[in-house]
């Protein structure tokens, strides 16, 4: 595989700053460019980032004195010195709308962790091992902004990035309900406890526009390409309470599902366990072998010992019983900012590029 150039857009930024740790040694992908705001533009990478660094490792050296460059006054330049770039920014969304669209209409793809495109019609959401398929859709999309090889692609919001995958392989029971109540880490507000005293020891039952984003976007990776867009899937119906919990990383979930042909337990675990995709079959440098893992122990997954599994690509499944109102329940993990950020991002350029779409 050829190396392809990328940059970091908000790569001081708390996925960012994963992006960094991911890219760092990656073997196809090598970043030449990073960007943040005007506040950071002109400052080597580690001065910009400064005491908001909050990954366990350290900064990569060899990252540590490219110069930031100002994500949306150089787009021209930028998109000149990369073959694709990562996005994940704090702005409002109508900015970050018009920023995508700018580094994809100077013909440099955008594979982005934002939430602002992911309703756009021809803009796939892809889970890599889920909806690979869905990359077909740039081809609409690049009529639609008059471009060759720019495009934007989006991840689905790190709520979903456990139960979802847990739900895709059941499909064939037909899954008509599912409520889920998520646990979710305070990295995945772009904090560390240092920076929000407030949630030690704490539980905030409200995360905006989370539980929305929960109910909505797995109908748009279950959808299908219907001409020039993605039409979502109109069933299961899903219910979901988000709440903030004292965790660094790692968001768990409790699901409770009902089926129109209920499976059996076995066959249940059976589908987890057989279950791959084609980031496995290629053997994508980012992809965990075994995707779904499911616990037999009643204490586990949890979020501490298992939210890096498979280098946090890996979703951990357990306790799966019957319920007295749904058919089953279960809990689920995933690290928010590996497989439900960054990671996820890295996964599906992967895919991308394994694909030949940055060529
Ligand atoms: N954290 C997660 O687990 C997670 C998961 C999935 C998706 N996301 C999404 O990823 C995005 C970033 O999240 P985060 O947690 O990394 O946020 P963050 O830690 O607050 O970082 C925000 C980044 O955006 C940059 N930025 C802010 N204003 C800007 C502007 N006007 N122009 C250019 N860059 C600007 C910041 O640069 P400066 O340092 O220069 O201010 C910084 O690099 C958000 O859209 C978020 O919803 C986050």
């Amino acid at each position: 595989m050829k190396k392809y150039n990328v940059g970091i857009i908000g790569a001081t930024g708390m996925v960012g700053q994963r992006f960094a740790l991911l890219l760092a040694n990656h073997p196809w992908f090598n970043v030449t460019v990073v960007a943040a705001s005007p506040r950071s533009a002109g400052k080597t990478l580690k001065e910009a980032i400064g005491n908001r660094w909050a990954m366990q490792e350290p900064l990569p050296e060899k990252l540590e004195n490219l110069i930031v460059m100002d994500a949306n006054a150089d787009v021209e330049k930028i998109a000149s010195m990369v073959d694709f770039v990562f996005c994940a920014v704090d702005m409002k969304k109508d900015e970050i709308r018009a920023l995508e669209e700018k580094y994809a209409k100077a013909e440099c793809p955008v594979v982005s962790n934002n939430s602002a495109n992911r309703g756009t019609p021809d803009v796939p959401m892809v889970v890599p091992e889920l909806n690979p398929e869905h990359i077909e859709i740039i081809e609409a999309q690049r009529k639609r902004l008059g471009t060759k090889r720019g495009f934007i692609a989006v991840k689905s919001n790190c709520s979903l990035q456990s139960y979802v995958p847990a739900i895709h392989p059941l499909r064939k029971f037909g899954v008509k309900n599912v409520l889920v109540c998520t646990y979710q880490a305070i990295s995945g507000a772009g904090k560390t406890f240092e920076r929000w005293p407030e949630m030690v020891d704490n539980v905030i039952p409200y995360i905006g526009g989370e539980e929305e984003k929960s109910e909505r976007e797995p109908l748009k990776i279950w959808g299908k390409i219907e001409g020039n867009e993605i039409v979502n899937a109109t069933s299961p119906n899903i219910t979901a309470q988000c709440l903030r919990v004292a965790c660094s990383d790692g968001h768990m979930a409790a699901v409770f599902v009902s089926f129109e042909n209920k499976p059996s337990k076995e066959e249940i675990l059976e589908c987890w366990k057989n279950f791959s995709g084609v980031p496995q079959e290629l053997k994508l440098p980012s992809a965990p072998k075994q995707f779904l893992n499911y616990f037999e122990e009643n204490d586990r997954p949890q979020t501490k010992l298992d939210r890096n599994l498979e280098g946090g690509m890996a979703i951990s499944i357990g306790r799966l019983r019957e319920d007295t109102q749904y058919d089953y329940k279960f809990v689920c993990l995933s690290h928010n900012t590996l497989r439900g950020a960054a990671g996820g991002a890295v996964l599906m350029a992967e895919l991308l590029a394994a694909k030949g779409y940055f060529d």
